[in-house]
């Protein structure tokens, strides 16, 4: 069976002690015995806050992994509001989402912030997780591999194959595809369009930065228990960035209990 990347991006729910009470279930008894024998890797990205006591909590250099939401491209200085990568680093991440549809449309990260975000990101030793994807309006105008194409051509813009230093256990990089429309809205992509969008942006990762790389490639967008095993189960589909499923132990586990059962 691949291995499966089961992201949830908390965005801003959990406070300091509900995402330690989350923690505390998720690390109880049998989930703990069943993954341990499992290809799979957690990562869980909090709002900052509450980033200190998820990564406290987790095990260390275990399939469990800490991560943030976003990061600024700068080192320090006078950014009111923002979090460094290095301030990221040293309260615990190994990970960091880049470009996430929210950050677009409501913080105004443009093709080129994103792309400075994701060379922080690699020179700072994080492994970001490039999130993109198109509007409804694109779908339906037969535009969106041309969108992806031009999101993931803007953000690599500045980096180099040699930047990217994955390991046999972690990748150097990620890729989370999320169409805007399915974000939050329970309305997930059809499977095939889902495997179509992530197929064309491996490949497109690949003769940018040579044959021999290659990336997971994460579907994102209204993942649940009940749509899992099919997008779980398509070929260039790596994992799931999975935003209020991953809210609760029970739902966000269940993703990956569902595609197994059907998988086994
Ligand atoms: P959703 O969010 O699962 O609630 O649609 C996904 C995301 O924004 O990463």
């Amino acid at each position: 069976m691949k291995k499966i990347y089961l992201y949830g991006n908390w965005k801003m729910h959990m406070l300091p002690s509900e995402a330690e009470a989350f923690c505390s279930e998720l690390l109880s008894g049998t989930a703990e015995e069943l993954y341990s024998t499992r290809s799979i890797d957690i990562a869980l990205f909090p709002p900052y806050i509450s980033i200190t006591p998820v990564a406290r909590m987790l095990p260390e250099n275990s399939f469990y992994k800490a991560g943030a939401q976003d990061g600024w491209f700068e080192d320090r200085g006078a950014f009111t509001g923002a979090v460094s990568m290095d301030m990221i680093r040293e309260i615990g991440c190994t990970h960091v989402l880049v470009g996430h549809s929210e950050r677009r449309s409501i913080f105004g990260d443009t093709d080129e912030i994103v792309g400075r975000k994701l060379k922080q990101a690699v020179q700072k030793g994080l492994i970001p997780v490039l999130c993109f994807g198109e509007t409804l309006e694109q779908r339906e105008a037969g535009q969106t591999l041309a969108i992806l194409g031009k999101q993931l051509l803007a953000a690599w813009k500045d980096i180099e194959a040699d930047e990217i230093k994955g390991t046999s256990e972690l990748p150097g990089i990620l890729l989370a595809y999320e169409p805007v429309w399915a974000i939050g809205t329970g309305r997930n992509a059809k499977a095939a369009d889902a495997q179509e969008a992530c197929a064309f942006s491996r490949n497109l990762f690949k003769e940018r930065f040579g044959e021999h790389m290659d990336c997971p490639v994460l579907y994102g967008g209204s993942v649940k228990e009940s749509n899992a095993a099919e997008l779980l189960s398509q070929q260039d589909i790596d994992g799931a960035l999975i935003g209020g499923a991953s809210l609760k132990v029970g739902s966000f586990l269940g993703i990956y209990e569902n595609y197994r059962k059907s998988a086994d």
